[in-house]
C-alpha cells in the first residue's frame, strides 16, 4: 500500500461531504476520492442486505482502484455493513461512523438526549447496542427522519420547504425539548443552522464528523499511511446519478465549509 494513493469517503450521496470537509481540514495534504451513490439513495429506507451489498461493491471497486483506506461516511451503511467490510478486507484500514451518543450523553448529568436518523440505522443491531451503552447515562428518545435526506439531495439545504419539513418532523415531540440532539446521518450536519432554528439555539447539536476524521487519522498512522508530503492534496468528487446538479451541490458543500 502506498502512502501517496487517495483515501476512498462513501456515502449514499452527498451527505458524506459533511465528513469529508472534516477529513480535508485534518489532513490537508492527503488525495480524497469521494464517491456518491444518489442512483441508490435513500439508503435509509431500504432493507440491511440492500446496503450491505451496495456498500461492500463500492468497497471492492474503490480498494481494487486503489484507494488506500476507505471512510464511510454514512451512519446507515455503516450500520449495515461495518462488520462484514471488516471481514471482507481484514488488511485494509476501514473507518465507519456512527452516531455520536457518546458526547451528548455526557453534555449534562442525566440528560434527554433526542437521536435524529434515517429509519433503517434506527433498525440495526448496532443502534440497539450503541443504545444500551448510554441509556444509563441519557433518557434517549428517537427520531426516524423521513424524507429529509430526499430534500438535501435535492439541494433544499436552506429555506421555507426545508423549515416546514423540519417542524413536522418534530411535531411529535410536542415542544418536549431535549437537552441535546444527535445528528445521527451524514446528511444532516449540511443543513445544521435550520435544525439549529427548528430545536432552538441553545440546544447542543452533536454529530460523528469530526471523531470520524480524528480516528482516521489516528488509523492512517498506525498502519504508517499517513501522506507526510508537504503539498495540498486532491479531491475528487464523484456520484453513480451522473448529475452535474449533484457534483456542483458536493462542490458548493464542501467550498461553504472552507470559507
Ligand atoms: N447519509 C446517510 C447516513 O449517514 C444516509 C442517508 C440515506 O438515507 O441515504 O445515514
Amino acid at each position: 500500500m502506498d502512502k501517496a494513493s487517495p483515501i476512498a469517503v462513501i456515502d449514499s450521496g452527498v451527505g458524506g461531504i459533511s465528513v469529508l470537509r472534516e477529513l480535508v481540514r485534518r489532513m490537508p495534504n492527503e488525495d480524497f476520492r469521494y464517491f456518491g451513490d444518489s442512483a441508490n439513495a435513500p439508503y435509509g429506507e431500504k432493507s440491511t442486505d440492500e446496503v450491505r451489498a451496495l456498500t461492500l461493491s463500492h468497497a471492492a471497486r474503490l480498494f481494487d482502484e486503489g484507494a488506500k483506506a476507505l471512510v464511510v461516511a454514512c451512519n446507515t451503511a455503516t450500520g449495515a455493513a461495518i462488520a462484514t467490510l471488516r471481514e471482507r478486507f481484514p488488511d485494509r484500514v476501514v473507518i465507519g461512523i456512527e452516531p455520536a451518543l457518546k458526547p451528548a450523553a455526557r453534555s449534562k448529568t442525566s440528560p434527554s438526549v433526542l437521536v435524529m436518523a434515517t429509519p433503517l440505522t434506527l433498525k440495526q443491531e448496532k443502534f440497539e447496542h450503541l443504545l444500551a451503552q448510554y441509556n444509563e447515562d441519557a433518557r434517549i428518545t428517537v427520531l426516524p427522519c423521513h424524507g429529509l435526506v430526499e430534500l438535501i439531495e435535492q439541494g433544499v439545504v436552506t429555506g421555507e420547504r426545508l423549515t416546514a419539513h423540519l417542524r413536522d418532523l418534530f411535531a411529535p415531540l410536542a415542544g418536549d425539548t431535549p437537552d441535546a440532539v444527535v445528528l445521527g446521518c451524514t446528511h444532516y450536519p449540511l443543513v445544521r443552522a435550520a435544525i439549529q432554528e427548528v430545536v432552538g439555539e441553545n440546544i447542543p447539536l452533536f454529530d460523528g464528523g469530526v471523531g470520524t476524521a480524528k480516528e482516521t487519522r489516528r488509523r492512517l498512522e498506525e498502519a504508517g499511511l499517513l501522506n507526510d508530503a508537504d503539498r495540498t492534496g486532491n479531491v475528487t468528487i464523484e456520484n453513480s446519478a451522473n448529475s452535474p446538479a449533484l457534483l456542483a451541490l458536493c462542490r458548493a458543500l464542501l467550498r461553504e465549509a472552507a470559507e
